[in-house]
């Protein structure tokens, strides 16, 4: 697949109800494969999310009486665990540390090794993370693979006639997100965070389905999934 190109600065945020399926490598291993095929033309930041384990943890330090604030550090426990799973499927492509902060990022990528982090701080999920690194690196792209095609009408899962939407401002997008919920592990399809610092920051981002892995490349220079322009 055409990959080559002027070298863009790319950051990739997998989500991880993608990465994280039945207690399998397979997925990682998919993802490092076309992940090192990107890096090979371009310069690849990748964050990765915590998906089911990071839910159930969630669920069981609620259940004991944690804040909210503490259970979102539990989840970003978790992402950073499978952030460091992805580095072992790279191998010697990846910095061996996950960076827990954007300075630590900036600071390891300075070895001209990949990035590969989870989680930050609470109150936003690693959409967040994936945004504002995009705005730390200056990122001409930022990919974020998740579990449906892309941003729909109303929800798919619920309407029969949900239709996806191709191309969306960032100001748009955020008045169709502003009624979604914010608890730990639920912040929903794509959180206010990151649409508030794609918007300020005009940074071009294309969601799209990380079911297939392939679809990270395809996003490079096709118009799939939903595509957030500026405005
Ligand atoms: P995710 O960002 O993975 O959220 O982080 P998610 O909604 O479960 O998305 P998928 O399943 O990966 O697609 C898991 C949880 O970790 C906490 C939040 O509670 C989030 O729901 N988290 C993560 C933070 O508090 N801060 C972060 O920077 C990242």
């Amino acid at each position: 697949m055409e990959i080559a190109g002027d070298l863009m600065k790319i950051v990739v945020t997998i989500g991880g109800s993608i990465l994280v399926q039945n207690n399998n490598s397979k997925n990682f291993k998919e993802y490092s494969e076309i992940i090192s095929q990107l890096n090979t033309e371009h310069k690849l930041y990748v964050v990765v999310g915590g998906g089911k384990p990071a839910r159930e943890y969630i669920s069981m330090a609620r259940d004991l009486g944690a804040s909210e604030a503490l259970c979102d550090d539990m989840g970003i426990d978790v992402t950073r665990l499978n952030a460091r799973l992805l580095i072992m499927a790279l191998g010697d492509l990846a910095f061996p540390e996950v960076p827990h902060n954007f300075r630590e990022a900036m600071e390891y990528s300075e070895a001209g090794k990949l990035i590969v982090m989870g989680g930050t701080e609470p109150a936003h999920s690693t959409d967040a993370v994936g945004s504002i690194l995009a705005e730390f690196v200056g990122a001409d792209l930022l990919i974020n693979a998740t579990s449906v095609d892309g941003l729909y009408d109303k929800d798919p899962h619920k309407y029969e006639d949900a239709v996806m939407i191709k191309e969306i401002t960032a100001s748009n997008m955020m008045d169709m997100l502003s009624n979604k919920d914010t608890k730990a592990g639920t912040y929903e399809f794509f959180d206010r965070t990151a649409i508030g610092i794609i918007k300020r920051s005009n940074i071009k981002t294309r969601i799209v389905n990380g079911k297939e892995p392939e679809n990270i490349l395809k996003a490079v220079f096709e118009n799939i999934g939903t595509t957030i322009i500026p405005g």
